[in-house]
């Protein structure tokens, strides 16, 4: 059993934990992209998305950004109500420098990713890599803040290189810098994503930084927010990342403190257009910005089946103008490989929260959309068809998603 705080605490109340705002859905590279944000916002409304990291060098990007990396700062600002957090990887602070500003004329802050413990990232020098040294660190910070302004300039960090003795040190060279934000990541880069993150050390964090303190790492529900609140009461608030993968409607959760519930079709109609979505992207960006300016993502579908249904049929008039706008003609409509596996991916995360049929292998073994929809509703026939779905954390799943099985069963902070 997980120690947690008991869920009445917060049961109906809209500001479920003072002081511990749910920001927003973390940057996840190769996750969050823009079809993904669009999808997660029509899912829960986040108030805040993150792009991945924009890894920049000395030769790119040239003078412009990638047009479909941050359009929401630009041509479909007007188009998403969320504020968008872009976030840059660099190994070199010049090369930050030079980009940040292409942001900063939209945005009112960058973000500097010290935290990826990728092999690649690390290898080349960035990422967590930010972290190997304190002093280099120190000089990082103290180039970047003199040349941008600190309140322009945001920090995502691990809690060490290669151990959390190094953060009170790594801190030092934040605190004296009134950033934008600095959030915490509560791993070292060798625990990569085992093991719980330091909610200590977050909030020791945010008592050293003058910079608000933004947490990263284990919220998954009601219950898991108000434990980790009660350890970090300094911080000024959380994004969740994987979390988000496991229950798409998590961020809708934590506003109302009350457990979301899903018809099965709901739930079906939305994978259909998370792919629908990606598959737009894919093949014609242009129609998907063409579709955003009408305000088509807008406003938050939930669990309301007919938003869903809208926004699904819309997509699908724009990427097969002939077709009939329903469901069951599109079941025998594919998909690329790639948009596929973007479902798949997402699958594999979300199906641990649901009933065990539903975490049978036969979805992410289809070589299509349509089987992988035939397999989703054989786990919903074998499920016993409940009239409505919870999507409820399942802590034995967790070594999943955190890539280590010898992971302790309960919470050691
Ligand atoms: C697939 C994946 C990709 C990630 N990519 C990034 C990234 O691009 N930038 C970043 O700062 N953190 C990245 N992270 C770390 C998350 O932002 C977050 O700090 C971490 O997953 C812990 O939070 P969680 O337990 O809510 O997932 C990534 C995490 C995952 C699982």
């Amino acid at each position: 059993m997980r120690d947690v705080a008991p869920l009445t605490s917060i049961e109906n109340n809209a500001a479920p934990t003072p002081g511990l705002a749910v920001l927003g859905l973390a940057p996840m590279e190769g996750v969050t992209v823009l079809p993904m944000r669009l999808w997660m916002h029509l899912a829960s409304a986040p108030k805040s998305l993150a792009t991945p990291f924009l890894r920049v060098t000395a030769t790119y990007p040239n003078h412009e950004l990638p047009r479909t990396f941050a359009p929401e700062l630009t041509e479909l600002r007007d188009a998403v109500p969320y504020q968008l957090v872009p976030q840059i990887m660099a190994a070199d602070q010049a090369d930050f420098v030079r980009i940040a500003p292409l942001f900063l004329r939209h945005a009112p802050f960058v973000e500097l990713n010290c935290g990826c413990p990728s092999p690649t990232c690390v290898g080349s020098g960035a990422g967590s890599s930010l972290l190997r040294d304190a002093d280099a660190f120190r000089s990082v910070i103290q180039a970047i803040t003199s040349e941008l302004g600190a309140e322009r300039f945001a920090v995502k960090m691990r809690t060490g290189f290669k151990d959390d003795e190094e953060f009170t040190t790594l801190l030092s060279a934040l605190s004296e810098h009134n950033l934008a934000r600095l959030t915490v990541h509560g791993r070292t880069r060798p625990d990569r994503y085992k093991g719980y993150a330091r909610w200590d050390l977050i909030e020791l964090a945010a008592n050293m930084a003058q910079a608000p303190v933004i947490a990263s790492g284990d919220v998954v529900d009601i219950a898991s927010l108000a434990h980790r609140a009660k350890i970090a009461p300094s911080v000024k608030g959380t994004i969740i990342g994987r979390g988000a993968l496991r229950n798409p409607w998590i961020f809708a959760e934590l506003r109302s403190g009350v457990p979301v519930n899903l018809k099965f079709s709901t739930l079906k109609l939305a994978l259909l257009t998370h792919a629908l979505l990606h598959e737009l992207a894919n093949t014609d960006m242009e129609g998907l910005f063409e579709l955003a300016k009408t305000g088509l993502f807008h406003r938050e579908c939930g669990t309301d089946e007919d938003r869903w249904q809208h926004v699904h049929d819309q997509l699908s008039h724009r990427l097969w103008p002939g077709a009939t706008a329903s469901l069951t003609a599109h079941e025998s409509v594919d998909v690329s490989r790639v948009t596929l596996g973007r479902l798949k991916m997402l699958w594999n995360y979300l199906r641990s929260s649901l009933p065990a049929p539903f975490f049978e292998p036969a979805p992410l073994r289809a070589g299509s959309l349509p089987g992988f929809l035939t397999g989703l509703s054989a786990a919903y026939e074998a499920s016993g068809k409940p009239v409505n779905l919870q999507l409820r954390h399942a802590a034995e799943w967790d070594w999943l998603y955190s890539g280590g099985k010898q992971q302790a069963e309960t919470c050691p902070t």
